[in-house]
């Protein structure tokens, strides 16, 4: 498995599959692989001939710096799983942030309609114009046909549809179903990190999560919303940051129902000094 760290290299490599036409899936990650990357790269893979990996921690979507500095680096570990899947349909491009800066480590400015001031955006300032520069960098980089994204980053995925949309970027958009431990639990490169007492209580998030979709069959959003802060206040470990029922569309929190919209429930949780997302669709 060939892994590239330079943008020139991969993109020789890329020119020699296109001239071939065949058809490139780009799977962008920060690294610290598990099942639900994997799932992505798999996908990936059934609906092209070859699949890019992009492992880069983007230093310029993180708003805390402690959690940059602590985030998981795994590289050799990560292209052994990735092997596990194919040895010759891979390419990993694990760029250094100087290939991906040039020595200006700073965000580009988007205007995403307003997505990107909801929810995450609200809570990770700058966060969004982070996701957008290294993604568009990828994009203009790989020019892969498709592109796989994980529902895991529901307003990420929005994010990047709508980045694609606005500059025009040729390329397929596919979201994929968040992948979950057997308890529940999201997926995430950061659950590695949660101390035992903390992983042993995050199933609650998606326990939560389910029954305020059942709820949300008979009450109201703002009943549903009370339920999620009270059983969090009274939770000895996990803090809520927050919790919103919010319209798949504009991201927007809902205040009315109405049964031509599609709602999902959006929820930011602090475990320590972890902080996790997750959601969940409502109807
Ligand atoms: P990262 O958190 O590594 O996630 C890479 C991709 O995997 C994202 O599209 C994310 O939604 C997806 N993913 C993560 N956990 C998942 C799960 N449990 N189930 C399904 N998909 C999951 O998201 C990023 O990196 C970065 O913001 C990036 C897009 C690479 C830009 O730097």
């Amino acid at each position: 498995m060939e892994v590239y760290s330079e943008k020139h290299q991969i993109a020789v490599a890329i020119n020699g599959f296109k001239a071939k036409k065949q058809t490139i899936g780009l799977v962008p990650t920060m690294g610290a692989l598990h099942e639900g990357h994997l799932q992505l790269v798999k996908k990936a893979l059934s609906q092209n001939d070859k699949a890019v990996v992009s492992i880069f921690v983007n230093p310029t979507q993180f708003d805390n710096k402690n959690d940059l500095k602590k985030y998981p680096r795994t590289l050799n570990q990560d292209v052994t799983l990735l092997k596990t899947i194919s040895q010759d349909r891979i390419l990993v491009y694990a760029p250094t942030v100087e290939d991906m800066y040039g020595g200006k480590t700073v965000s580009e400015k988007f205007d995403f309609d307003g997505l990107e001031f909801e929810m995450e955006g609200r809570f990770r300032v700058g966060h969004f114009d982070g996701v957008g520069t290294i993604v568009k960098r990828f994009f203009d980089i790989i020019k892969p046909h498709k592109a796989y994204f994980g529902e895991k980053d529901f307003q990420q995925l929005a994010i990047i549809k709508k980045l694609v949309e606005k500059y025009k970027i040729p390329v397929n958009i596919v979201g994929c179903k968040i992948h979950r431990e057997v308890n529940g639990l999201a997926m995430s490169s950061r659950n590695t990190r949660l101390k035992p007492e903390y992983k042993k209580a995050a199933p609650f998030i998606y326990e939560i999560l389910k029954s305020a979709k059942d709820q949300f069959g008979t009450k109201s959003a703002g009943k549903v919303m009370e339920w999620v802060e009270k059983e969090f206040s009274r939770h000895d470990l996990l803090e809520l940051e927050y919790f919103l029922v919010a319209d798949v569309e504009t991201l927007k929190p809902v205040k009315r129902k109405s049964n031509k919209k599609i709602y999902r429930a959006f929820i930011a949780v602090y475990a320590g000094d972890i902080r996790l997302i997750d959601n969940i669709a409502l109807n």
